[in-house]
């Protein structure tokens, strides 16, 4: 079982947030509160900034950011994961270099320009998600020299058993040249630093380790 909440393929669940409520009510807890690792190989490097996290979840991409020094507003339409992470945050110690604001992204967008703009499996079984037009807007709120990245799902979760009608079974999960492309960048603004998939070790519910093939996609804009 996916253990999702069944409905019907091409649903439309308004704008999403009773959804993702649903998702986040099934447990206190449902992501692993270890940061990414590709976020973690992409941005290592990086000298922080000013940090956004699109989807941020439970938070621990923004933990681990402020961690490494950026002060970091994370946002989600989850009011469930932002108060999660408002707490992971402050556990971490790192309350003081973090915010938090509920958005229906797609409809509103945080205020400002970024040096970093990060989107980690920010997907959606909800036909109405306008994600290209997130990730462009997301583009957008990149300062000069910043860096937008997008990590995504190659495929579904092997241990996932979707039965017919799960919405999860018609989300298209786009390569990093189709994200790329539907970014639509000015010629000439912007160096793809990396468009690739890669293969990582999740855990499955009961704890069995699987193969599972990621990819990402990072771009900097050109400093002015
Ligand atoms: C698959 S989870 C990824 C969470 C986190 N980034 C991570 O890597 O663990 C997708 C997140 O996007 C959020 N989300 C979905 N649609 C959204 C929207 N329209 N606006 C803001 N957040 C949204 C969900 O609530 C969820 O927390």
């Amino acid at each position: 079982m996916s253990g999702h909440p069944q409905h019907t393929v091409g649903e439309d669940f308004g704008d999403g947030r009773a959804f993702w409520e649903g998702r986040y009510a099934e447990s206190d807890r449902i992501w692993s509160g270890e940061p990414n690792t590709a976020l973690v190989r992409e941005v290592a490097e990086l000298p922080p900034g000013r940090a956004l996290d699109l989807g941020c979840g439970e938070g621990a991409d923004v933990v681990w950011l402020a961690r490494q020094g950026w002060t970091v507003t994370g946002t989600d339409i989850a009011e469930t994961a932002l108060v999660r992470a408002r707490a992971h945050a402050a556990e971490a110690g790192v309350a003081d270099r973090t915010r938090f604001e509920q958005h229906v992204l797609g409809a509103s967008f945080p205020e400002g320009t970024y040096d970093l703009v990060t989107a980690s499996f920010l997907h959606s079984p909800d036909v109405s998600f306008p994600r290209e037009a997130i990730l462009r807007r997301a583009a957008e709120a990149v300062a000069p020299g910043g860096t937008l990245l997008v990590i995504g799902h190659a495929g579904l979760a092997p241990w996932e058993t979707y039965e017919e009608g799960d919405p999860h079974l018609a989300l298209h999960l786009p390569s990093p040249q189709e994200v790329l492309e539907s970014l639509r960048l000015p010629e000439g603004e912007w160096d793809v630093l990396t468009a690739a998939e890669h293969d990582r070790v999740q855990h499955a519910p009961d704890g069995e380790a699987h193969h599972r093939r990621d990819n990402a996609l990072k771009v900097r804009r050109h400093a002015a």
